[in-house]
């Protein structure tokens, strides 16, 4: 049970050792947030094996060595009636062979632009060993004291790539239909709910789009959703976007109200298929309109990533009445290397 509906979506810290050590600057962020009031906090996207690290300074959770730091965390989140879940992730071919040391993998060799580079195309057994990989993540997140995992189903990262048919043209089992291509997901929230017991909540971050024409669609997405329904999946975040497709999921720029909540409609169709609560995404700023896609049925819960960057009391500050929007101007200068900050805040 959570205390309110505001959700701090996952968002990378930058605040890692090298080999993926959670840092006192992880238990003070996440402190801060539940100071603030966050109903859940999902953490940034921590990598499941070194084959799946997604950028530098990231959180690691691919050995039981993890397990005392990230407790850290929980431990600063615990006096507070926050809930914390650790969103756990695979890169894919959206990371380096500098990065991560080896040559990327992908469920096809199909060459990603971005990273101008052509991933080479999982064997079975590099399938199965993924899935152990998430499985045994799942654990560490439980043994290290979260209240939940998210699987990280969106953005073009591994996961994501194995639900589009663009990124996903495997003729096997774990490709074609829609069934074949979200069976790593299914396998792995078994092997979690298995290794975690049933009463550890399990969510995903779900890809309803790619934006691309020959990617994901929000239908195939809906049956997905449905299918990781069936197999006890707790809750879905719906997000969107591909790098490789010119469209992300961290839209630059201020919105009118009206525009706000971008993946929301998409939210709202998931919600239509399913009974599991729906997490709404996209550019939420202003308290009035959150509001009201909650009181409409379009989401049960309201994400929302920048403006705890700029504002980690941001929920506190509403309950307190001031009920305006968050400060956040959308400009995207967080994505600072040394650690997220508000660009912005620093000015003043
Ligand atoms: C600095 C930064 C890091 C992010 N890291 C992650 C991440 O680790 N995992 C993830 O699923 N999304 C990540 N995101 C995307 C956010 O969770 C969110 O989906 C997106 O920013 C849209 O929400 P917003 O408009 O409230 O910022 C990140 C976004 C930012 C700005
Ligand atoms: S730098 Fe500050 S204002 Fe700009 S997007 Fe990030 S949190 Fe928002």
């Amino acid at each position: 049970m959570v205390a309110n509906r505001f959700v701090r979506s996952a968002t990378h810290e930058f605040m890692a050792e090298d080999d993926g050590t959670a840092t006192d600057r992880h238990v003070e962020l996440y402190r801060r947030l539940a100071e603030g009031e966050v109903g859940l906090i999902i953490t940034g996207h921590a990598y499941v094996n070194p084959n799946g690290k997604a950028s530098p300074k990231q959180t690691g959770v691919y050995d039981d060595r993890f397990v005392e730091g990230l407790r850290r965390i929980t431990e600063a989140v615990r006096p507070f009636p926050t809930k914390i879940f650790l969103q756990i992730a695979h890169a894919g071919r959206q990371t380096k062979e500098k990065l991560c040391g080896c040559t990327p993998m992908a469920p096809s060799a199909v060459y990603d632009p971005t990273v101008k580079t052509t991933p080479r195309e999982m064997t079975d057994a590099d399938i199965r060993g993924t899935i152990r990989d998430f499985v045994q993540a799942g654990r560490r997140a439980r043994e290290a004291g979260f209240d939940g995992a998210q699987l990280h189903v969106a953005h073009g990262y591994l996961l994501s790539s194995f639900i589009s048919p663009h990124t996903n043209r495997r003729t096997d089992e774990w490709g074609g239909s829609t069934a074949g291509r979200a069976r790593i997901v299914v396998e792995i929230v078994r092997g979690i709910k298995r290794i975690a017991g049933p009463d550890f909540p399990l969510i995903v971050k779900l890809n309803s789009t790619d934006f691309f024409p020959t990617g994901l669609h929000l239908e195939d997405s809906v049956e997905i959703a449905r299918r990781l329904e069936n197999e006890g999946i707790d809750g879905i975040e719906v997000s969107g976007g591909m790098a490789e497709a010119g469209q992300g999921s961290v839209w630059k720029g201020l919105r009118a109200e009206d525009e706000e909540g971008y993946f929301v409609e998409n939210a709202a169709a998931v919600k239509r298929a399913v009974r599991v609560p729906v997490f709404g995404l996209g550019g939420n700023r202003t308290f009035a309109v959150m509001e009201k896609f909650v009181r409409e049925g379009k989401a049960d819960l309201i994400s929302l990533s920048r403006p705890f960057i700029r504002e980690p009391y941001l929920v506190k500050k509403f309950r307190a009445g001031e009920i305006g929007k968050s400060e956040c101007i959308s400009c995207n200068k967080c994505f600072n290397p040394r650690g997220i900050s508000c660009a912005e805040l620093k000015k003043r």
